[in-house]
């Protein structure tokens, strides 16, 4: 989908050809001479049109417009969550399979934030998932201008929520593709695909490769099922070799059965979204490729299948991670950790400024946080700060979680250095607690995202989290060196 950011108020809009002209109409509107705004502000009089967020007043080829349908939607404050409200229920009522040029226009001069809601709400309420649809009906919108007078102004704004959605929308995809249609070995090449775009390299590793790193835990998981690992690497070289590189480490678990912990069947389905964190990591790249800000990242993707087969890691066994720490498996449902944990070892030899780590960890985290928010960790205050201030800032909040060292209490065990599960107590945090045993030689925060990752019931499906909230804090690490 091609955005487009125009200088224009509603009298240039209201000359612009196109299948739908979507127009926000903040509650301090203020009407000008052209007939659009008098249509806008007489609506307003006589109380057809409500200035609250998402209250609509459709219109059909109005002689004040070149436009198929116009639909006048109130954007109360103006905030990034009203606008997002408006848009999501505009472009509802102006969505057909005949709708590709849309033009939003902004009845008054355009906050940042608003700006990129508008992007952002107008990608997420006409992404289509097709790739296993065998008449494929994708997204027929091709063509957004948003319309501002003070388009210079919000021009930056503008552009980074492009980059995001460009981004959000390619984790999105992988993430919704059904397990068999998302293989570690796809997910390789998806990231192999990635390094075609400028500045960014990839290098695939196999159960050879992992074998000879000494990864004991990440090839636990991988042992119960026939499908291959992949631990992938990739390299975003924004800025010169010399400056340390920010690391994203994402789980990428394909299926998550439970293992020989089998979960129950109801939902389990789900679990096919058990590799967001990973899809994030590549929609990040696709972000960066886009925006080109001047640092250098690295993404590493564990991605395996926790399934079970003859071979499968069983509850009691200890296993060796690549740090040299030994680890009782008590628990095989608790997969992510075992995999993440070897992915950190790794990430050392970057010499990172920083390791961000995203997983769908625990159920433990969608009860504490529910949907709306991330959970954030981190053993580093600057860190932790950067990271919700990045959150808020894309509207892809987190919410920090504590660390106190009496949580790890519930990982000691007589038959390993650790062990992967406590109780159900605290359980976000103890799984974070696991983490945090290989992270000590770097700046390290978690992102806990198994709420906010996808969405269920009728509107099942991705939703492109955290790319937002990754991005916006690696343009932030940019603008700081
Ligand atoms: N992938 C799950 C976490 C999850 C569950 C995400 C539900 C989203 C919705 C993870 O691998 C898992 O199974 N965690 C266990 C840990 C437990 C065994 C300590 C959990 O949360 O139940
Ligand atoms: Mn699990
Ligand atoms: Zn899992």
């Amino acid at each position: 989908m091609n955005f487009e950011l125009k200088p224009m108020g509603l009298a240039g809009a209201s000359t612009e050809k196109c299948d739908a002209l979507i127009v926000l109409v903040p509650q301090e509107f203020k009407a000008g001479k052209d007939d659009l705004s008098v249509l806008v502000a007489r609506a307003i009089k006589s109380s057809d049109l409500d200035t609250k967020p998402g209250k609509l007043l459709p219109l059909y080829r109005p002689v004040q417009a070149n436009a198929v349908r116009v639909v006048l939607v109130g954007i109360g404050s103006g905030s990034a969550r009203d606008v997002r409200t408006a848009v999501v229920a505009a472009v509802a009522s102006v969505k057909t399979a005949s709708l590709k040029k849309l033009l939003v226009c902004f009845a008054a001069p355009a906050r940042e934030e608003a700006v990129r809601a508008v992007v952002t709400a107008v990608a997420d309420a006409t992404y289509v998932y097709t790739h296993t649809k065998s008449k494929p009906e994708g997204r027929s919108l091709s063509k957004v201008l948003v319309a501002a007078t003070n388009a210079t102004e919000v021009q930056a704004s503008f552009d980074r929520a492009a980059g995001i959605v460009d981004g959000a929308e390619l984790a999105k995809e992988w993430a919704n593709r059904p397990a068999n249609h998302a293989t570690p070995t796809l997910l390789g090449k998806a990231a192999q695909e990635l390094a075609k775009l400028p500045k960014i390299s990839c290098e695939v590793l196999g159960p050879k490769e992992v074998a000879k790193l000494g990864m004991g835990s990440f090839m636990a998981v991988a042992q119960g099922s026939d499908e291959p690992l992949r631990f992938i690497v990739l390299h975003y070289n924004g800025a010169a070799k010399t400056q340390a590189p920010t690391v994203l480490v994402g789980k990428g678990i394909t299926f998550d059965s439970g293992g020989i912990s089998i979960k129950p069947a109801p939902e389990m389905d789900e679990m096919k979204f058990d590799m967001s964190g990973a899809a994030s990591v590549l929609g990040t790249f696709r972000a960066l490729a886009a925006l080109k800000p001047a640092i250098n990242v690295v993404g590493l993707i564990a991605a395996c299948e926790n399934l079970i087969n003859g071979q499968a890691v069983k509850p009691g066994d200890v296993v060796t991670s690549m740090s040299g720490q030994t680890i009782e498996i008590l628990n095989t449902d608790a997969e992510g950790r075992l995999v993440l944990c070897d992915a950190l070892t790794y990430a050392e030899r970057f010499k990172p400024t920083a390791v961000v780590d995203i997983a769908t960890l625990t159920g433990a985290c969608v009860i504490a946080l529910g949907g709306v928010r991330s959970g954030l960790f981190s053993t580093q205050d600057a860190l932790a700060n950067a990271l919700f201030a990045a959150g808020d800032a894309a509207q892809d909040l987190c919410w920090r979680m504590p660390l106190d060292e009496d949580y790890a209490e519930a990982l000691k065990t007589s038959f390993a250095d650790v062990a992967n599960v406590g109780g159900r107590a605290g359980g976000s945090i103890t799984a974070a607690k696991f983490l945090q045993r290989f992270a000590e030689k770097f700046p390290w925060a978690h992102l806990d995202i198994a709420g906010t990752a996808w969405k269920s019931g009728a509107a099942k499906g991705a939703t492109g989290r955290p790319v937002g909230l990754l991005v916006e804090f690696l343009l932030g690490q940019a603008r700081n060196t």
